[in-house]
């Protein structure tokens, strides 16, 4: 053999599938498929953007003590601790850096965000994945596989590529059951979207307990998903941890200037929560009104299940049509859902053209 030797355990990680971005289609183009707000970004924002243009040759406030202040400020926790990252994928990564390496056990829920795995395989530690119930965690499932050498515990919530969530007492209930050793990652990428009772974004157990972190983006209802800006709030420890491995400007300026404005824009906001509340129970009713299964969600994005169809149906197909009709969906054979494609809720012409495109790949007499 000739060359560098590579890690063993990376040539196992499956790299990350991200969403298409086109579609060989001369219609125009409808993304569905990364969980992307339809409304764009806050117009504030786009000019904070625009203002950090004049200093693209300066390096950032490394510790983004502004933006961590305004975060802080916006949710009444301590800037202190609070890190912010390159996405909330940087800081998934970090987590796995800090507290798993090889020996070590990350434990997952099957049919959740793909890059937990891939973090945890790329510090060489051993992904564990726990059985899931009707596509949500499962909390006694995840205790089940906890073992003497489980390290983290990565949980989505709202959950990812699923939608499913965990009530505040099911997530209480698995930090109880986790020893104090076993970091528990809460990512709550899709907080702001969730209006449902019994839902709160983990942030309170952060304050109780020295093993949860949480992780939030700038990535979704904000807008900003391709400045790449997310953050973390921890325990004290954690956030030493992470800022002694992180990169020293993992979060760019003009994501820190943009993210700024954006969290100011509440209107902004609460548009968005208004539109998906409107968008995504429609696109349920309408979709399960052609005989698919559709997932509840309360997230910003639909789950549909093409089983009770003709198995000639399949997702895989389905997702052909559409793409050659303009609307980009997210296949998720990755995810072991092949019978599954997964929909962002989009704009209002959007969602009429994915459910008519849909009735049309059906056909009549197949509903
Ligand atoms: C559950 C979940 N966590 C994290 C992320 C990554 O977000 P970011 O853009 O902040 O890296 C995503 C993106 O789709 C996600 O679905």
């Amino acid at each position: 053999m000739t060359g560098p030797r590579i890690q063993p355990s990376i040539l196992d990680i499956a790299p990350y599938v991200p969403g298409l971005s086109s579609a060989p289609s001369d219609k125009r183009l409808v993304k569905m498929s990364s969980n992307e707000t339809p409304l764009g970004t806050s117009p504030d924002a786009v000019e904070a953007y625009r203002g950090a243009s004049e200093l693209l040759h300066r390096y950032p406030d490394g510790a983004a003590a502004e933006l961590r202040t305004a975060i802080g400020d916006v949710y009444g926790l301590d800037p202190e601790r609070i890190v912010c990252g390159n996405g909330s994928d940087d800081l998934l990564y970090l987590l796995a850096t800090a507290y798993a390496g090889p020996g070590d056990e990350v434990l997952i829920t099957k049919h959740s965000f793909a890059m937990y795995q891939i973090a945890a395989q790329s510090v060489g530690a051993t992904p564990v994945i726990a059985p899931d119930r009707l596509l949500g965690s499962d909390v006694d499932s995840l205790l089940k596989h906890v073992g003497p050498d489980t390290r983290v515990c990565y949980l989505a919530n709202p959950n990812n590529p699923t939608g499913t969530f965990l009530s505040s007492d099911e997530v209480a209930r698995l930090r109880e059951g986790l020893s104090d050793s076993v970091l528990l990652v809460i990512d709550a990428a899709y907080a702001e979207y969730v209006r449902r009772e019994g839902y709160s974004d983990g942030i309170a157990l952060v304050d109780r307990y020295d093993n949860v972190v949480v992780t939030r983006t700038f990535s979704k209802i904000f807008g900003l998903a391709s400045l790449r800006l997310g953050w973390l709030y921890g325990p004290s420890k954690v956030v030493d941890a992470l800022n002694r491995i992180r990169c020293p400007f993992n979060a760019n300026g003009a994501a820190q200037a943009a993210g700024m404005a954006a969290l100011k824009d509440v209107a902004f906001v609460e548009a968005a929560v208004a539109h998906n509340e409107q968008w995504r129970p429609w696109l349920e009713k309408e979709l399960g009104g052609l005989g698919l299964t559709v997932h509840p969600s309360i997230a910003n994005f639909v789950l549909i299940e093409f089983e009770r169809s003709p198995r000639s149906q399949s997702a895989a197909r389905a997702y052909d049509y559409l793409l050659q009709n303009g609307v980009i969906g997210r296949e998720l054979r990755g995810y072991n859902l092949p019978n599954c494609l997964r929909f962002s809720v989009g704009l209002e012409e959007d969602n009429r053209l994915l459910v008519d495109l849909i009735a049309k790949f059906i056909g009549p007499s197949r509903r």
